[in-house]
């Protein structure tokens, strides 16, 4: 199977410009439009070598734009939409929790409508965080309930679930994966991994939620670019593929591979209060996944301490960004929750 012209949608942003990258090495048959709002997330920058290139275009839009992604998709003669497209962060979500729903939900529905009218096929990027926190004997399979529990996640439930909804009312070609907590180059600081790496090559305190025994599947973002690959070529049409490495660690062990990694000292961390409604684990099933030849060129090990490498080698990248309204949110959320936890 080729695509001639993909509109990758949030193309800008850490997984969506690791896709792009990829998507380019691999298939030079085709041509990509990146269609991004360049919101805080979004950075022209992620892909600065590649803009020269004749096979990759940007448009500035918004996917609940109906017009204008229809514009872009006819202009372009598009006949695959990848959407990476959304607000991404939990924290944000519980702070200001409204423009989820516009872009994740909203953004979505516009962009099935363009899909139906002119008879595209559709792949969304969908996340574990929509079967919610789940027990410790159990991996999520693609068949479970959704049960999302955050802003962000049930906002994402919505998404995909209208996806669903498509493929089996108007028979649109549709694919969904869901990834597991994604880390490597470009990922904004404050999502973990690059909030933790950056903060202990700054020397600045680690702010761990809680206790730090909750669990996560960190999967290095190459492994997820070749998972979706997987999907697009292999993968049948309707259905849903979990991507992720099946195994999870908790975050206090993803602390000590930073640390370790970036050979600073466990004196930086700090226990602070806990996220609200904090789901505790997340761990997926991938054998679905696997089933179509693909497999994790990364163990979430050496995912964690490659991305930690990636933030120590790359300063240029995300020291302009934390000087900036990154500030700003920084001190919103972390001031208090770190204000007397000094060791
Ligand atoms: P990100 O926050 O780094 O990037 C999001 C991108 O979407 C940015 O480029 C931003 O400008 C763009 N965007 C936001 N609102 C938009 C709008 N209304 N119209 C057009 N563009 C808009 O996110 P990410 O971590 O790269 O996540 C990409 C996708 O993968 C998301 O759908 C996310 O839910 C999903 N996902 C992420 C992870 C993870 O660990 N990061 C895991 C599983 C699934
Ligand atoms: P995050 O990267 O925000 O991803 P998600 O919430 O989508 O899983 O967080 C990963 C884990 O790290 C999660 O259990 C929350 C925890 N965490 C902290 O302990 N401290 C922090 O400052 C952040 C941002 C996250």
């Amino acid at each position: 199977m080729t695509f001639n012209n993909l509109l990758v949608t949030g193309g800008c942003g850490f997984i969506g410009s690791n896709f792009v990258r990829y998507w380019m090495a691999h298939h030079p048959e085709s041509h990509i439009v990146v269609y991004d709002k360049l919101t805080y997330a979004g950075r022209q920058e992620n892909l600065a070598d590649l803009w020269e290139d004749s096979r990759l275009s940007l448009v500035v839009g918004d996917i609940t734009d109906l017009d204008a992604v229809r514009r872009a998709c006819q202009e372009h003669q598009i006949d695959l939409i990848v959407n990476f497209a959304a607000e991404t962060h939990v924290d944000q979500s519980i702070l200001g929790p409204l423009v989820f729903t516009d872009t994740n939900v909203r953004g979505t529905h516009v962009l099935l409508e363009v899909a139906r009218e002119l008879g595209l096929r559709l792949h969304h990027i969908s996340t574990d965080e929509v079967y919610g926190h789940i027990r410790d004997d159990h991996q999520s399979v693609e068949t479970d309930e959704l049960a999302p529990r955050s802003p962000y996640a049930a906002s994402k439930a919505a998404a995909d679930q209208l996806v669903q909804a498509y493929a089996i009312t108007y028979d649109l070609p549709v694919t969904i994966t869901r990834g597991a907590n994604n880390v490597g180059p470009y990922q904004y600081p404050e999502k973990a991994v690059p909030l933790f790496s950056t903060n202990a090559i700054l020397g600045e305190a680690i702010p761990v939620y809680g206790d730090g025994l909750q669990m996560r599947d960190y999967a290095h973002v190459y492994d997820h670019c070749t998972g979706i690959e997987a999907v697009l070529l292999r993968g049948e049409i309707g259905e849903v593929y979990n991507v992720g490495t099946g195994r999870e660690m908790t975050n206090l062990e993803m602390v000590d591979i930073v640390l370790e990694t970036l050979s600073k000292s466990h004196d930086l961390v700090r226990h602070v209060t806990d996220r609200a409604g904090h789901d505790r684990r997340y761990s997926m099933n991938v054998d679905k996944l696997r089933a179509l030849g693909w497999q994790p060129r990364y163990d979430p090990k050496e995912a964690v301490a490659e991305a930690a490498r990636w933030y120590a080698d790359n300063r240029s990248w995300w020291e302009p960004i934390r000087s900036g309204e990154f500030r700003e949110y920084y001190e919103r959320q972390y001031a208090e929750r770190l204000a007397g936890t000094a060791q």
